[in-house]
Order: C-alpha cells, then structure tokens, then sequence
C-alpha cells in the first residue's frame, strides 16, 4: 500500500497543525519541523516543544505516528543528540539535507552539506550507529545546491550509511520553492539505490500525486504546502488509492473545515503567546484561501485584527464556533 507523508515545515506546521490534518486522516506518518543541532547536546525538553507527540507514544491524538527530524553538521554532535533523542523513543529519526535557510547554510548545515556527499554519509552513519536499530533512521535531500551533479552520489552515501529510506524533495537549494519540481530527477535517483524513495515537491492536487507517482515511479510521496492549503488532499488520495470515489463537494469540506479552525485556534491560544496568536491563524487562512471562498473572506475579515477578543468576534460572526470555553491565553 502506497504511504503518504506529511511533510516537516519549520514556521508552518507545528503539533497544532499536525493535530488537526492527521484528524482529517489519510497520512501515514508525519515529520516534524527541524530541530538544530549546533555544538551542544540538547535537552529532552527541545524535543518535547517541538514534538510534544513524544509524550504519547510519538503519534499525533489521530495515532498518527510522528518522526523527529534533526539538522546539523557535526557527524559527532549529531549522533551524541540523536542518542540522547532516542531515548524519548520517536518513531523515527529523520535527517534533513535540504533546508536553504541563510542562517541554517552559512553553518554548513542543511542544504549546503549536498555538496559533500561524503560528510553526509559520515552523519548519517554515525547517527544510525548511535541510535538502536529499533528506530528507524531516514533522511531528506534536495537534489543539490546549485546544480543536480553529486544528487546520485548524496543517495548513495546516505544508503551506504544504512539509512532506511530516502525523501527526495526534487529541487536544488537554488531553486527554493519555484515550480517545477523534477520528479524524473527522483526517478533517477530510485533508480541508483535499493533504498524506498519518497517522491516530494508540488503535489497541490490529486491529479499531481498521481502524475508524481507515475513520473518518479515511487508509490510513496511526501506532501507539505498542498497538504496545509488542502487539508483533505490527503484523505482524497487515500480513497482514489483504495478504488473508493470521494464525492465531498468544496461546500461540504468547508463545514466540515470550521470545527478544525475552532479546535486549532483553541489550540493555538494554549502554546503561543497572545500577541503571536492571531498571526498563527492569519497564515493557515492565508493557506487556505487557495482552495476555499470562504477562508478567503475570513482571511481579509482577521487580517487586521491584533487581538483575541477581536479575533473570537469575528471568527464567530464567520461560523467558527468556538465550542469550547476559551483557554486561559498565554501571557
Ligand atoms: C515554510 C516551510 C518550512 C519548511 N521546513 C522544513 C523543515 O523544517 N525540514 C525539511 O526537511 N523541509 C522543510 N521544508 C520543505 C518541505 O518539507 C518540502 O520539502 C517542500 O515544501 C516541498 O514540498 P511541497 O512542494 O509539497 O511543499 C519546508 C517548507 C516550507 C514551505
């Protein structure tokens, strides 16, 4: 069966978010938002803020299980963190050689390690050796930083290694975010190692996933954006993947989508500081209203709000209702 996973998305999708996709349902596994590696080991409370999943079993309240995703440079200090992680008993452990960010690449980390394709393996071999062969180890690469020429060398140390499978984001870190998304390069790279390949980049739509699968010949993808825009692309995917047709207009999801802005604006009170909260709820709509009329128009109806009061006004004159009594904010 064909797995479909939510993508890490540091500033984007937290536990909060992670919660209310995987209630949607049709994701398999979700990663987190990178943790930082950088000289120090970290406390288990890092990992307990970023994956609070970790305190039931690793898996989101759905049961979704939930797979920790650490960045660093130092093949050392990785696998010291990684030991120390292992100990909260993720589902998994994900190594992330992909991110552009300036402040993450300008210490060597992320993205920029795509050209050292033998400190890559260096690693994520010394983090599969500190690790019990109980958690799986994986990683996350983009196809290069500039250009595509070392992507099937960075797949084969990563393999050598003994990482268990293999995200390929089909773009180089110069590319960032722009449209396409090489899915033939993933194919290639499938084709270089025995690892399980999981196609990702610019899956928006059923007919993406559908034509990213057949173009990277991977029955696995990764979703992020697409995923955050659409909370039921997942759950479409699923059903065309089971032979079942699901006929839920865009009318009946945005009903159906009120409930969870409700539950992940509760939610979002309880972790984030009251002045950060409305903006957390402004970005989701922001994504949203790629999809949904109606987000569109609550969207522009927050977007100056500064306040929760304010906020709770609005959101009630919208119908999203909020069903619980508000929790005490965050100060
Ligand atoms: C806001 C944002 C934050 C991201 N943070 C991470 C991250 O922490 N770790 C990671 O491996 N990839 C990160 N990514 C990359 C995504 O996981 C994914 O590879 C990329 O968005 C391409 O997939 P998509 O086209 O389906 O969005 C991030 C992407 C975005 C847009």
């Amino acid at each position: 069966m064909s797995k479909l996973l939510l993508a890490p998305m540091e500033g984007l999708a937290d536990c909060v978010l992670r919660d209310v996709l995987t209630q949607v349902g049709g994701y398999d596994g979700a990663v987190t938002e990178f943790v930082r590696v950088s000289g120090t080991l970290l406390p288990p409370r890092t990992y307990l803020r970023i994956c609070p999943e970790l305190a039931s079993a690793s898996r989101t309240p759905a049961g979704t299980p939930v797979i920790v995703q650490l960045l660093g440079s130092d093949p050392e200090c990785m696998a010291a963190n990684a030991a120390q992680l292992a100990l909260l008993a993720p589902a998994g452990i994900d190594l992330n050689f992909g991110c552009p960010a300036p402040t993450v690449n300008r210490h060597g980390g992320g993205a920029m390690l795509l050209d050292d394709p033998e400190r890559i393996g260096r690693i994520a071999r010394a983090v599969r050796q500190a690790v019990p062969v109980d958690i799986p180890v994986s990683a996350k690469m983009r196809l290069g930083v500039v250009h595509t020429g070392k992507a099937l060398d960075c797949a084969q140390a990563l393999e050598a290694a003994g990482v268990s499978s293999l995200v390929v984001h089909a773009r180089t870190k110069e590319e960032g975010y722009k449209p396409p998304a090489h899915w033939e390069w993933v194919a290639r790279i499938r084709e270089s190692i025995a690892l399980p390949v999981i196609a990702n980049g610019e899956v928006w739509t059923v007919e993406d996933y559908l034509r990213c699968r057949a173009v990277s010949g991977c029955d696995d993808v990764m979703i992020g954006r697409g995923a955050v825009a659409d909370p039921f692309l997942a759950r479409r995917i699923r059903a065309v993947n089971v032979g079942r047709i699901d006929d839920s207009s865009r009318a009946a999801e945005w009903s159906e989508l009120l409930p969870l802005l409700a539950e992940f604006w509760h939610q979002v009170q309880a972790r984030v500081v009251a002045r950060h909260a409305p903006g957390r709820l402004k970005l989701w709509l922001n994504s949203l209203r790629r999809r949904f009329i109606g987000a569109d128009a609550l969207y522009w109806a927050v977007r100056p709000l500064r306040s929760i009061d304010e906020m709770n006004r609005t959101l009630a004159q919208h119908g999203v209702l909020l069903s619980r009594a508000p929790l005490a904010h965050v100060e």
